[in-house]
C-alpha cells in the first residue's frame, strides 16, 4: 500500500466506524420510542375495560385492539411491530423468530439472576434490517389472565379457551417476562 492510501485508511476508518456507531445509536433510540408508545395506552385500556366488565370482558382489549394499535403505529412510524413469546397464547401471531427466542431465553436468564425485566431491551443490526426487542413485565393487573389456572375466573377461562384452543400464557407470576415487544424496520 503506498504512504497516501495507508494514511487514508488509517484516518477514516474510525471516522467510518464512529458515524456508523451513531448512527445505530439513533435507530436503537427510534425503535425504543415505537416499541414503549403501545404498552401504556394497551395498560390503560386494558384497566377501563376491566373495570367496566371484568376480566372476561377485556380480553378483546388484548385480542383486537392490541393488533389494531399497533397496526396504526406502524403506519405513522414505518416500523413494524409484534407481542412474541416463549409461552405464546395466540400460536398465529406471538410465535418468536430465531432472534427474538434468543434475546427472550437471554432475558429470563437475566431477570432470574436479578436484573429488573423492565429493563432488559436489545437492539442490533442484521443484514439491512434494525431489530429491537423489549421485555414485557408480568404485573399485578395482567395476572387476571395470564395468572395461574386454578386463579382464573371461570368466564375467563372458558373464553381463552374457545380464542385460543393452544394457549401456553398462563401460570405466570408477577415480575416474570410475559414476552417482548418486537419491532423492525428494513434500512
Ligand atoms: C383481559 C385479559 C388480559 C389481560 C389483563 C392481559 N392480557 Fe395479555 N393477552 C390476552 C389475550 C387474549 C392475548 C392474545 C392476543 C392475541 O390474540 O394476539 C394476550 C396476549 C399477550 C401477549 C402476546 C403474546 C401471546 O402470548 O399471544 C403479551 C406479550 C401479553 N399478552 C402481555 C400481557 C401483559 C404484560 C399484561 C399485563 C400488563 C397482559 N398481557 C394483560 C389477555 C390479557
Amino acid at each position: 500500500m503506498n504512504k497516501f492510501l495507508f494514511a487514508a485508511a488509517v484516518f477514516t476508518a474510525p471516522f467510518a466506524a464512529t458515524l456508523a456507531h451513531a448512527n445505530d445509536e439513533a435507530l436503537f433510540g427510534e425503535a425504543r420510542k415505537v416499541a414503549t408508545t403501545l404498552p401504556p395506552k394497551l395498560l390503560v385500556a386494558l384497566q377501563e375495560e376491566i373495570a367496566r366488565t371484568g376480566a372476561e370482558g377485556a380480553i378483546s382489549v388484548c385480542k383486537d385492539m392490541a393488533p389494531k394499535m399497533a397496526g396504526e403505529v406502524s403506519q405513522q412510524t414505518g416500523w413494524k411491530i409484534k407481542r412474541v413469546s416463549l409461552k405464546a397464547r395466540n400460536d398465529a401471531r406471538a410465535i418468536p423468530d430465531a432472534w427474538e427466542q434468543a434475546a427472550l431465553e437471554d432475558f429470563d436468564k437475566r431477570a432470574a439472576t436479578g436484573e429488573s425485566p423492565a429493563k432488559l431491551e436489545k437492539g442490533e443490526k442484521i443484514g439491512n434490517e434494525y431489530r429491537f426487542v423489549k421485555a414485557l413485565p408480568v404485573q399485578g393487573l395482567c395476572l387476571s389472565c395470564h395468572g395461574p389456572d386454578d386463579k382464573l375466573k371461570p368466564a375467563v377461562k372458558s373464553s381463552l379457551s374457545q380464542h385460543y384452543p393452544n394457549d401456553k400464557a398462563t401460570g405466570y407470576s408477577e415480575g416474570q417476562i410475559r414476552g417482548v415487544i418486537s419491532v423492525r424496520k428494513a434500512l
